[in-house]
């Protein structure tokens, strides 16, 4: 396989292009969002984690997966015993779509045509970590990981290759898992996903 990322000046790339995202206007995004949000975690990480979009307190906090669905994420990933600190946490969209419904903001997912404005900067990440192996979190993940649409429950639980000798996995998000309204389904869909995360994490 090729070399791993986050060697010689990927530190100072990383940076570049994380400040050249700041000010993107790709897709009309920007002009609702507070601001971009990033991906963050080692340059050398193994693992690379895509959700779908920043949340509400994703966007106000600048950063990926703080909010309910990131916390569910952690505790899956402690369960999977996989370090998030050996993780580089991404979006597929890196700004927050929403639809004012009084004092909140509700999100909204974001289109193919959004989805492949933002994988410029996706890409970028992906060549700048190098992973060795990329988990997409439900379907705009894994649209924007594979270039075009899949049924989450058809791709789940097996590797697929993309380029450069990297195993790509597709999985639920941690949002879905929130939703579940019945509380056995719930659980058994949970178990499941720390399953897949432990099987991923064994593998780096
Ligand atoms: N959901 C996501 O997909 N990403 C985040 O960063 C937060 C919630």
């Amino acid at each position: 396989g090729r070399p791993a990322g986050g060697g010689g000046n990927s530190g100072a790339v990383w940076a570049a292009v994380r400040d050249e995202a700041m000010g993107c206007t790709r897709c009309p995004l920007y002009k609702d969002a507070t601001q971009t949000v990033f991906g963050e975690g080692p340059l050398d990480a193994p693992l690379m984690f895509i959700g779908e979009q920043p949340g509400d307190q994703e966007d106000l906090a600048g950063r990926p997966f703080v909010g309910p669905a990131g916390q569910l994420l952690d505790q899956a990933l402690a369960e999977a015993g996989v370090d998030r600190a050996r993780a580089y946490v991404t979006n597929a969209v890196k700004h927050f779509k929403f639809a004012r419904r009084g004092k909140r903001r509700i999100h909204q997912t974001p289109d193919a045509g959004e989805v492949q404005a933002c994988r410029w900067w996706l890409t970028q990440e992906l060549d700048i970590v190098r992973p060795r192996l990329v988990v997409a979190l439900g379907a705009t993940a894994a649209r924007a990981m594979l270039g075009k649409a899949v049924t989450i429950s058809r791709t789940r639980g097996s590797a697929i290759p993309l380029e450069g000798g990297v195993e790509g996995w597709v999985t639920v998000h941690p949002s879905y898992l929130l939703r579940v309204p019945d509380e056995a389904k719930k659980a058994e869909e949970r178990a499941r996903f720390v399953a897949e995360l432990r099987m991923v994490g064994e593998r780096v």
